[in-house]
């Protein structure tokens, strides 16, 4: 019982850190241009990834069924493509524009166009 009010005060700043986000990433500017891979990012981009990619495209980027896209034949040298799809969707890809923090396609794109750290 003692953790309920640990659990309501992590929903509540959980919650109030959304909406602070929300006001302030409207604007696609707000996505830094892609930069050189790291160890430090390709990690930062696993877990992103985990959280909110492999739902869909599969655990390590294998693909459980066909519906997907293949994210390891994804081409390293459009990271272009990556932010726009990413950020605006496509087809049944979501928009992730309101859903990531600052950042985040940075990373996720340090963690698929590395092939999840394996051609750096
Ligand atoms: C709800 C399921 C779903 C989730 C969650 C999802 N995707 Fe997708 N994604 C798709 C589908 C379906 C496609 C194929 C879209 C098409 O080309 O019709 C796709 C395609 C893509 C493409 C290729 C777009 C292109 O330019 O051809 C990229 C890159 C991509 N996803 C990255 C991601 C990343 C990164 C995440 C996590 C932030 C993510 N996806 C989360 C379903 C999803």
């Amino acid at each position: 019982m003692k953790m309920r009010g640990l659990h309501l005060l992590l929903l509540c700043l959980a919650a109030s850190s959304q909406a602070a986000y929300a006001q302030t990433n409207t604007d696609p500017a707000m996505i830094p241009a892609p930069g050189p891979a790291t160890q430090a990012l390709v990690n930062q981009g696993k877990t992103q990834y985990d959280r909110t990619c492999a739902q869909c495209h599969g655990r390590n980027m294998v693909s459980s069924g066909t519906s997907s896209y293949d994210l390891r034949r994804f081409p390293t040298d459009a990271p272009d493509r990556f932010f726009n799809s990413v950020t605006h969707g496509k087809n049944n890809m979501p928009s992730f524009k309101d859903a990531l923090e600052p950042g985040a396609i940075q990373w996720l794109w340090a963690y698929v166009s590395t092939r999840g750290g394996k051609e750096m």
